[in-house]
């Protein structure tokens, strides 16, 4: 078992926080980390913010904050390179999400996380306190040649090096009404693993283009969108034959619950195929629901969670089917997820939105009697 320990800061330090700094942006990397900013461009921390993301899109246009408030406070972890982030955050200003603003383009950039120092610990959310040397990056190589455009820096940052560089804006965020809405359980479970080993495996090809190495750590960063491929050998399904039916065992391996934001849904499908007729057993649904007066409720309304079937981190969840299998019977099951509750596409406006709506194929198995 493997801890790490967040350094509480006095809230008083003094270039504490939450401050719009000025970063290089991602491409002035391309030019020698081709691979990693191709991978990265791709990612959902490129496309983190509401033009590029129609899920995020839909929630923004009926959030309070937007129709009310007129201020993108999200930017702190969906555009936190933005260079009026100040005003984002400050309660008597007004900053929408510009399209035109470079700037909020960035996403959550290349710099910005290569320049995250330490982290605060905070009820609502973390924050993440940046480096106020610019062009000097924070890295894990263990030997590495000069880079000619910036410095590197490899002491001094426990975060980057235990693979927690990521709690600042994924371990919780807590609403108005002290609900935890998103919240990954930040103790690594499972020797060695952590968020970096996991989410950002090593893939062939060079780091740069300056110095050949055989592998590079994959900035794709493989999650619910993307490559999730990448991450199943962490969710384990097995199937074992009772006298009157049978059991699907999911082993989720991971040191958090399945899918984190609360739009998601999981489902497992289970098809028996006798003598080629197919049988399509009943859906079993994962679903975390947060909700108001026993009803459902967007995030930033709900203050309790209604129901909560999602399988947990390191938790070996069981499904019974009542169904007799017989010799030369074949289970089909597959294990995926829509990225939004169908419930919640009609009232988010995103029926006709692929990316919302599709089921996504996480992993599937084949078992022969
Ligand atoms: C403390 C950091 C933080 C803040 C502040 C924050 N978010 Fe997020 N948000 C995240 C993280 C991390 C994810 C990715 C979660 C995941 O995939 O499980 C995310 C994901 C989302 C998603 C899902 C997007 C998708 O493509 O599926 C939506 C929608 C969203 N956030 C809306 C908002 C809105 C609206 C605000 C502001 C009112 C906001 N968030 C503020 C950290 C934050
Ligand atoms: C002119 C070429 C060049 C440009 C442009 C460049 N880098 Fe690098 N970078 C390098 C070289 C060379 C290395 C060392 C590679 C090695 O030793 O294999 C490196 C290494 C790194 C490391 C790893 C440090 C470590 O020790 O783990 C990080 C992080 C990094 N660069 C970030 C960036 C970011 C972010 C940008 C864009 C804002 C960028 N680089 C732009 C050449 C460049
Ligand atoms: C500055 C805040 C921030 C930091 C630091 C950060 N993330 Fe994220 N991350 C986000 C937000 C915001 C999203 C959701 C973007 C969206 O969907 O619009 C996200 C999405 C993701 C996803 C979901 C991708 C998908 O395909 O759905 C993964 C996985 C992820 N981050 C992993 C990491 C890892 C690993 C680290 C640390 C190396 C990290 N993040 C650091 C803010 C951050
Ligand atoms: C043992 C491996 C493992 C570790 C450690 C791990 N994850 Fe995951 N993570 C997974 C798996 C498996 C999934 C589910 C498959 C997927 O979303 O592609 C997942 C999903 C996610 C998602 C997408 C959830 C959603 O609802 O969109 C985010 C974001 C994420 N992890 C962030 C993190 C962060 C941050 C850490 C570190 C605190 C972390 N993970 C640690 C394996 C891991
Ligand atoms: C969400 C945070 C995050 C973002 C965004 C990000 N990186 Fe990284 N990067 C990391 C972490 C964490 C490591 C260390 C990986 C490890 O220890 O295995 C890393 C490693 C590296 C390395 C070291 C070489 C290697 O492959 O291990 C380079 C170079 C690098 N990043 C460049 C970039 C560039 C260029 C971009 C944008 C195109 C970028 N990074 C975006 C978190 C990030």
């Amino acid at each position: 078992m493997r801890f790490f320990s967040i350094v509480f800061f006095i809230s008083l330090s003094l270039f504490a926080n939450d401050k719009a700094h000025t970063f290089a942006s991602n491409e002035d990397c391309k030019a020698c980390h081709p691979l990693i900013y191709d991978e990265f461009k791709a990612s959902m921390h490129a496309n983190s913010l509401p033009q590029k993301d129609a899920i995020l899109n839909a929630v923004w246009a009926k959030h309070p904050k937007h129709l009310k408030a007129e201020r993108f406070e999200c930017g702190k972890c969906h555009t936190p390179a933005a260079d009026n982030l100040d005003a984002m955050l400050s309660s008597d200003k007004k900053a929408l999400p510009d399209a035109t603003n470079p700037t909020h383009d960035e996403g959550i950039s290349c710099a910005y996380c290569h320049r995250i120092k330490s982290i605060e610990h905070h009820e609502s959310s973390n924050t993440n306190i940046i480096s106020q040397t610019e062009k000097n990056y924070y890295g894990t190589l263990k030997e590495h040649i000069q880079s000619p455009y910036h410095g590197i820096t490899s002491e001094g940052n426990e975060h980057i090096k235990n693979g927690n560089v990521c709690i600042g804006c994924h371990s919780h965020r807590m609403n108005n009404h002290k609900l935890n809405v998103c919240s990954t359980n930040i103790d690594n479970q499972m020797d060695g693993a952590n968020c970096v080993s996991c989410h950002m495996q090593k893939v062939e090809g060079s780091v740069s283009n300056l110095h050949e190495r055989k592998e590079h750590t994959f900035h794709g960063f493989a999650g619910a969108h993307f490559h999730s491929e990448m991450l199943s050998k962490y969710v384990d399904i097995s199937l074992a034959r009772e006298k009157n039916g049978f059991v699907i065992n999911i082993d989720n391996q991971s040191s958090h619950a399945l899918l984190l934001h609360p739009l998601r849904t999981a489902v497992l499908k289970v098809i028996v195929t006798r003598a080629s007729h197919k049988t399509q057993l009943k859906d079993e649904i994962f679903v975390r629901v947060l909700g108001k007066d026993g009803q459902p409720a967007m995030p930033w309304i709900a203050d309790v969670t209604l129901k909560d079937t999602m399988i947990q981190g390191n938790e070996k969840r069981s499904i019974k089917y009542d169904f007799a299998l017989e010799k030369g019977d074949t289970v089909d099951v597959t294990l995926g997820w829509f990225l939004v509750n169908p419930q919640a596409l009609q009232k988010l406006g995103l029926q006709e939105d692929t990316t919302s709506k599709e089921f996504h194929i996480f992993k599937e198995m084949h078992f022969s009697f």
